[in-house]
């Protein structure tokens, strides 16, 4: 077999038994948020719903980000394992081009290429929707979504909103996990 056959297959596997939102073709390309300010959007987001990501298995899920003195963005994710322990990562995330603000690339490890981080919708205040789309050999690409809340809950309207610009986004809603928020004591509130 090939090796891009090979690679094909993995991921296939891997997408298949971790649950990834694994689709043939390219990335869509939703548009993002206008007027997107990053300053405004540095602080604490709860996750309220996601797409299944492997490298996700809490609850209580909770980003925070902080303005670097060079612009760039300090990220802090959290969450709690099923065995009540804290598993956190810290990251860096930066804006590519200052035309298109809400379009950001995340990374966690060094000398692993950025995730991409769109800003899909959000007020800063209350509530956020970000989409990350990677495309793999131009044959299919692997998604992850994310409804972020200033606060660990947020109104069912708003959800729906989001929801609806997900499915514009070609991206099915059916699929979003709810993120169990409830006794998440441990964690910055
Ligand atoms: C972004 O928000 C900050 C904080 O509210 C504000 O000082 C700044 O002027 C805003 N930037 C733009 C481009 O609107
Ligand atoms: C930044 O975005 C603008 C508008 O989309 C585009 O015209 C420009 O080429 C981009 N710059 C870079 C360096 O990619
Ligand atoms: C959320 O977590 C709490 C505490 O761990 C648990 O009691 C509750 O059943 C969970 N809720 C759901 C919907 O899973």
């Amino acid at each position: 077999m090939k090796s891009f056959q090979v690679l094909f297959l993995l991921l296939l596997t891997a997408a298949a038994s971790e649950g990834q939102s694994f689709h043939i073709g390219r990335c869509p390309q939703p548009s993002v948020q206008e007027d997107f300010n990053v300053t405004k959007y540095m602080g604490t987001w709860y996750e309220i719903e996601r797409l299944p990501a492997m490298f996700q298995k809490g609850k209580c899920a909770q980003a925070t980000y902080s303005l670097l003195p060079d612009g760039t963005v300090s990220v802090h994710n959290e969450e709690i394992l099923s065995n009540g322990k804290i598993n956190s990562i810290e990251g860096v995330a930066t804006v590519k081009n200052a035309s298109q603000p809400a379009i950001l690339g995340v990374s966690f490890f060094k000398g692993v290429p950025d995730a991409p981080y769109w800003v899909l919708s959000t007020d800063h205040q209350s509530y956020a929707l970000v989409y990350s789309c990677s495309d793999y050999l131009r044959l299919f690409h692997v998604d992850f979504a994310w409804i972020l809340a200033r606060t660990r809950e947020l109104s069912q309207d708003i959800v729906s909103q989001l929801h609806d610009k997900l499915t514009a986004a070609g991206v099915n809603v059916n699929r979003l996990i709810v993120t169990n928020q409830t006794s998440c004591e441990g964690l910055d509130q």
